[in-house]
C-alpha cells in the first residue's frame, strides 16, 4: 500500500506494508541511515525520531501511524534553531565515543530543550532514562545538554 509521510519538511510516497516500521522506511526506503536500529523493541533509543516535534521510537512506530504528521530525523535537526544548538554543543563537549547511539540521544535531548528551555538534573534524566549508551558517555550529554541550555556545568561528574 502507498503511504504519502513527511520527513524533514519534504513529502515522500512510500509503497509498504501498513505495519512497516519508520525505522526501516527511513533507513531502506528513503536511504536515510542516521537513525539506528539497536533493539527493535522500544527498550534503547538508537532510532528515536519526532514526531510533531515528539521524540518517538521509531522501530515500534509503524508507519500507518504517521498520517499527516511530520516527522524529523537526525538528517533535519540541525535545521532546527534548538536542534543546531544541541548538536553544536555536542561537538564542543565532545560527547561522542563509537557514535552508535548518539543520533537518538540528540534528538531526544533537542525534544526536551524544545519543551523546556532550562531543565532541572531531574528533567535531564527523565527525558533521557530511555536512551542506552554501552560507550558510557551520559555524563558528556548531560554536560552538553546544560551548555546548549545556558546553563552551569559545574558538576565534577561532567566533563
Ligand atoms: S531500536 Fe528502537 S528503541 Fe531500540
Ligand atoms: S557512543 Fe557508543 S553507544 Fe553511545
Amino acid at each position: 500500500m502507498s503511504y504519502t509521510i513527511n520527513v524533514n519538511g519534504t513529502s515522500h510516497t512510500v509503497d509498504v506494508d501498513g505495519d512497516t516500521p519508520l525505522l526501516w522506511v527511513l533507513r531502506d526506503t528513503l536511504d536515510m541511515k542516521g537513525s539506528k536500529f539497536g533493539c527493535g523493541m522500544g527498550l534503547c533509543g538508537a532510532c528515536t525520531v519526532h514526531i510533531n516535534g515528539q521524540a518517538t521510537r521509531s522501530c515500534i512506530t509503524p508507519v500507518s501511524a504517521i498520517g499527516a504528521s511530520k516527522v524529523t530525523t537526525i538528517e533535519g535537526i540541525g535545521a532546527t534553531p534548538v536542534g543546531r544548538k544541541v548538536q553544536e554543543a555536542w561537538l564542543k563537549v565532545d560527547v561522542v565515543q563509537c557514535g552508535y547511539c548518539q543520533a537518538g540521544q540528540i534528538m531526544s535531548a533537542t525534544a526536551l530543550l524544545t519543551t523546556k528551555a532550562k531543565p532541572t538534573d531531574q528533567d535531564i534524566d527523565d527525558a533521557m532514562s530511555g536512551n542506552l549508551c554501552r560507550c558510557a558517555t551520559y555524563t558528556r550529554i548531560r554536560a552538553a545538554i546544560k551548555q546548549a541550555a545556558g546553563l552551569p556545568t559545574h558538576d565534577s561528574r561532567e566533563v
